[in-house]
Order: C-alpha cells, then sequence, then structure tokens
C-alpha cells in the first residue's frame, strides 16, 4: 500500500464516517500512528504541525514519515497541519507529503483566499490534496498559541471552497486546540449549515476532549476528517513519566519508547474505529 492523498481517502471514507488524523513528533508517534491504523484496517492520516517540522533538523521527521507510509499495509496520508505560508507547504511537498494544510484564518477573508489558491495551484499540479480553514481556533497547539477563536460564517463556506479549490474544509464551531477547560460547547448549527452549503469534506480540529455523542453529532452532520493532537501528547508523556516513575534506575531508553508506540498505536486504533463505525451507536 502506498502513501494516498487526502482526495483519496476522503472519497473511501464517504460512507464510512470520518477519519482520524495524528499528530506526529519523532518515530515513536509515527510508527504508532501507523501500526494502530494497521490494527484497525482502516485509512490514516499521520500529521505533523508545522511549527515542528520547521524546527531545526525535524525535516528528518518528515522523511521519515514519508518512507513508513510507503511501507505501510493501509493507506497513509502524510500531512502537514496549520502551516501559516507558502514556503512550509512548498517545503513539505518537496520532502514527499501527500497533503498540506495551509491556514490563512488569522487573515481577512481576501487574504486568505489568495494564500490558500497560491497553494493550491502548485499543490494540484503536483498530485497534493490542500486543505484550508476559515474561522479561527483558540488554544495552544504545537507550541503556538492563539487567544481569540472566531466562528466560521456559513455563507463564506461554499464561496471560499469554490474561490480556492481546496479538498477539505476546517471550520471553527466551538471546539479549540489542547485540554478544553469543561464540556466542549460546540455550535452545530453552524456545522449543519455549513455541510448543506458545500460538497468540500469539512474537518474538525482540537478532537481531544470532544465528547463521543458530539463527535457523534458531528459526523452525522458532515464531518469527515477529525484532528487528534493533545491525546498523542498525553499517550506519550503519561506513559513515560509513570514507567520511568516506576524504576528510576532503570532508565530505560530501551523499553519506554516501545511501550510509547504502543501506548499511540492503542489511541489511534480505538479513534479510528469510532470515527469510521462506532460513532453511529451514540447518534440517539
Ligand atoms: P487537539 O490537540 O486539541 O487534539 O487538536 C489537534 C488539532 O486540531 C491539530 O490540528
Amino acid at each position: 500500500m502506498s502513501i494516498a492523498t487526502l482526495r483519496e481517502v476522503l472519497k473511501t471514507g464517504h460512507d464510512r464516517g470520518a477519519i482520524g488524523a495524528f499528530s506526529t513528533y519523532d518515530l515513536f508517534t509515527a510508527q504508532g500512528i501507523m501500526n494502530g491504523a494497521e490494527k484497525a484496517g482502516l485509512p490514516v492520516i499521520a500529521m505533523i504541525g508545522a511549527p515542528v517540522l520547521n524546527k531545526q533538523g525535524n525535516e528528518e521527521i518528515g522523511r521519515l514519515m514519508v518512507r513508513l507510509a510507503d511501507k505501510a499495509k493501509v493507506p497513509v496520508v502524510v500531512f502537514l497541519d496549520h502551516a501559516k505560508d507558502f514556503e512550509s507547504c512548498m517545503k513539505a511537498i518537496r520532502l514527499g507529503f501527500s497533503a498540506v494544510m495551509i491556514d490563512g484564518s488569522h487573515l481577512s477573508f481576501d487574504e486568505n483566499v489568495q494564500l490558500t489558491k497560491k497553494v493550491v495551484t502548485v499543490a494540484k499540479a503536483v498530485g497534493v490534496s490542500v486543505e484550508g480553514e476559515i474561522g479561527a481556533l483558540a488554544g495552544v497547539e504545537d507550541g503556538e498559541g492563539v487567544v481569540s477563536s472566531k466562528m466560521t460564517n456559513p455563507d463564506d463556506v461554499p464561496r471560499f471552497a469554490d474561490l480556492t479549490g481546496v479538498d477539505a474544509l476546517a471550520i471553527s464551531i466551538g471546539n479549540a486546540h489542547g485540554l478544553y477547560k469543561g464540556k466542549p460547547n460546540l455550535n452545530f448549527g453552524i456545522l449543519e449549515k455549513s455541510a448543506k452549503l458545500t460538497q468540500t469534506p469539512l474537518v474538525l480540529h482540537g478532537g481531544t476532549g470532544i465528547e463521543k455523542k458530539q463527535f457523534a453529532r458531528a459526523i452525522d452532520l458532515g464531518i469527515k476528517k477529525v484532528n487528534i493532537g493533545t491525546e498523542v501528547k498525553c499517550a506519550f508523556m503519561d506513559t513515560f513519566t509513570k514507567l520511568h516513575s516506576e524504576n528510576k534506575e532503570a532508565y530505560d531508553l530501551v523499553g519506554i519508547p516501545q511501550a510509547i508506540k504502543q501506548a499511540v498505536a492503542e489511541v489511534a486504533e480505538k479513534d479510528l474505529k469510532f470515527f469510521a463505525e462506532q460513532w453511529r451507536e451514540y447518534l440517539k
């Protein structure tokens, strides 16, 4: 099975609920995400945030993701998450990524369209999918924080999709990056209206902490891709701190990374199965 584009997996996933996208930081999270997808027997999106890929030396993580995806037994989209500039997208494309997100949500509508369109033109020419965003999410992602959020105006959704030609579109309905304080308050009216106005698959960021019933409603209304970042980080850090504190003298840098890989695989397998099928049980 080779590396797949976002467009391809979103198409095959059309009658199968949504597809999970998981944040990657290193070899162990990359292998964990892909191992989990193989166990679930489902396609997966392995994403890396632009702030992570742009750290010195981290292009090697991108290369590694492409190599692992090429060898995976299920379709894997290698995805650049939340790039704010054209150059980061070009870097990912040169590394062999199959999808990029250009996030112009901090710009005016017209500037966002202009930047997104520029990325789409180049990406499409080389067979790479593009995700855009309208409306902005609050919270901290990959070390970069946004204080205020701006809900998506549903009327902007078809206009933005048509003007840019994106393959997927992230919307803001009260979802946030990082851990929620209390129960997330999602505006399903915005989602329902947006989904009715476009054929472009819609994306829900800030997946960690959203409740099963809320996911079910969101997928039923038209969400096709769900982003999970913090849950991956928690699996990594909690496994590391637990095992290290249990046997500090061992400084077990052989066994602990294997356990981290397993913990991340369990997250990916569980979430992928839920987004593909099990969400239906939570619709009532
Ligand atoms: P969480 O960290 O809240 O799961 O969000 C991840 C995300 O949306 C990455 O784009």
